[in-house]
């Protein structure tokens, strides 16, 4: 297995081009499966997970191709309807074929995606949500099988989600949109990456309203033509990006990104008095001349502050001398970097939903390993200030999510260097 070996570097500098968001593009490239046809989808990342979402496409008939950074789906013959635990297991966001399937096709069997590094990861929501809309779900040998009733198809119905799920929510509006009658979404999840998937529905003909709020109106049709929408840039690359740039006391400018979707990540980093401006489609953090203070950040559904941000700021908060307190109030443990940003000389006490930061660390560095996606990137970051050379193992986790990490992160100075686990 591939390794990553991060040597203490000097403050980061420089512009990095931000790629297409990992969660925009997944739920968009189940949405093609709706309608016959060659769809379209543009600023396609370069990542292993879009590579599995194809792989699921291509399982269940359609057809995939990639020319540059567009990709084209052809859903034209899709006649298999199940999306099989090999493929389900490596990653959970399969599931977003479920909501498409059956509104077409009136039939779905999809793997139960099991939990990660962090606990368990019910969809127990995804399953009701088919439910509500009339369909019949049973689950058993660890598989989901979803059906309408004999000739008959999804029917709209009001719906309220007792939390707010990105994933649930998309599962949902892409079955309603082919549903019968009206069906509308209350407590929807209004993640920029659920905007996207609504437009590019819309660009298939779907009937939507209400996008970008918690209440989503939407008017099933009969059928739907291809898509065709570009896919919005990744707003956790680009934290992340301004988060090695804030522990290293650089300054990078990220392009090609959207401010408005990070308001909450930049209020944060102008809490602990850094200066970051931002354009039209630019952030820049400047931290050369930064006296960092320590905080109280507290993970929420957006427009609140991202979990998917939360190991990056821990092993950042680490270095800034004083007491930060982290809460992660979206999953139950999402805090397995804790430990091994640790190892590398952080002091971080855990008490139940919240991490305790003592502040100011020297950190030196050690091996560690990644347990997820967000974790790897945030023992890298830890490893650009530590003392030494960081190995950071088990970083298949990065490929899925970051496009071309090391490449970029060299590009601003960072001393990282892929190698295989031996070395
Ligand atoms: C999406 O996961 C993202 N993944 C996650 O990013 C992100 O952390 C999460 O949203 C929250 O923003 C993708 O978009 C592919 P949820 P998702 O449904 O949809 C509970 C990354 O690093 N829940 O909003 O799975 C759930 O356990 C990944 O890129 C149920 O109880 O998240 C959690 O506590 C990690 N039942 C909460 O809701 C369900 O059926 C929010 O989860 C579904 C979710």
């Amino acid at each position: 297995m591939d390794c990553y070996k991060v040597s203490r570097s000097d403050p980061l500098s420089g512009e990095v081009e931000i790629s297409g968001a990992k969660n925009a593009v997944l739920p968009v490239m189940a949405a093609t499966l709706l309608a016959p046809g060659v769809s379209r989808i543009r600023n396609v990342p370069n990542l292993k997970d879009v590579r599995t979402m194809a792989d699921v496409l291509r399982v269940v008939g359609a057809r995939v191709s990639f020319s540059g950074d567009e990709m084209s789906v052809d859903a034209t013959d899709v006649s298999h309807f199940e999306a099989p635990y090999e493929l389900v297991v490596t990653m959970r966001a399969s599931i977003y074929v479920l909501g498409p399937l059956l509104a077409r096709f009136g039939t779905a069997r999809v793997s139960l995606p099991g939990g990660c590094a962090w606990g368990p990861r019910p969809v127990d929501l995804h399953i009701w949500g088919m439910e509500q809309l009339g369909a019949e779900v049973t689950v058993a040998h660890g598989y989901i099988e979803a059906k309408c009733r004999p000739g008959e198809r999804l029917k709209g119905a009001e719906i309220h989600f007792p939390i707010s799920s990105v994933g649930a929510t998309a599962n949902v509006v892409m079955a309603a949109v082919l549903a019968e009658g009206t069906t509308v979404l209350n407590n929807a999840a209004v993640e920029p990456e659920i905007d996207n998937l609504c437009e590019y529905l819309v660009s298939m003909g779907a009937k939507i309203e209400g996008i970008g709020s918690r209440t989503l109106r939407i008017e099933g049709v009969e059928t739907l033509r291809p898509g065709d929408g570009v896919t919005i840039p990744d707003r956790i690359e680009a934290g992340t990006f301004l988060c090695a740039a804030a522990i290293t006391r650089g300054r990078v400018r990220c392009l090609k990104t959207e401010p408005k979707h990070l308001m909450e990540v930049i209020r944060a980093f102008v809490r602990m008095n850094y200066q970051v401006d931002y354009g039209e489609d630019w952030i820049e953090l400047d931290a050369r001349s930064a006296e960092p203070r320590p905080v109280k950040i507290v993970t929420q559904p957006y427009p609140g502050f991202p979990t998917d941000m939360q190991a990056q700021f821990l092993a950042l908060l680490a270095t800034i001398p004083g007491n930060s307190v982290v809460q992660e109030t979206i999953y139950a443990d999402r805090f397995k970097h804790v430990p091994e940003l640790d190892r590398l000389g952080a002091t971080i006490q855990l008490q139940g939903d919240t991490a305790f930061v003592e502040g100011g660390a020297k950190l030196t560095a050690a091996t560690v390993m990644a347990s997820d996606l967000r974790a790897s990137a945030a023992l890298v970051l830890a490893g650009l200030v530590a003392e030494g050379t960081t190995k950071v193992t088990r970083i298949y986790h990065m490929d899925r999510g970051y496009e071309r990490f090391e490449q970029k992160l060299s590009a601003l100075g960072g001393r990282i260097e892929r190698a295989s686990d031996g070395e």
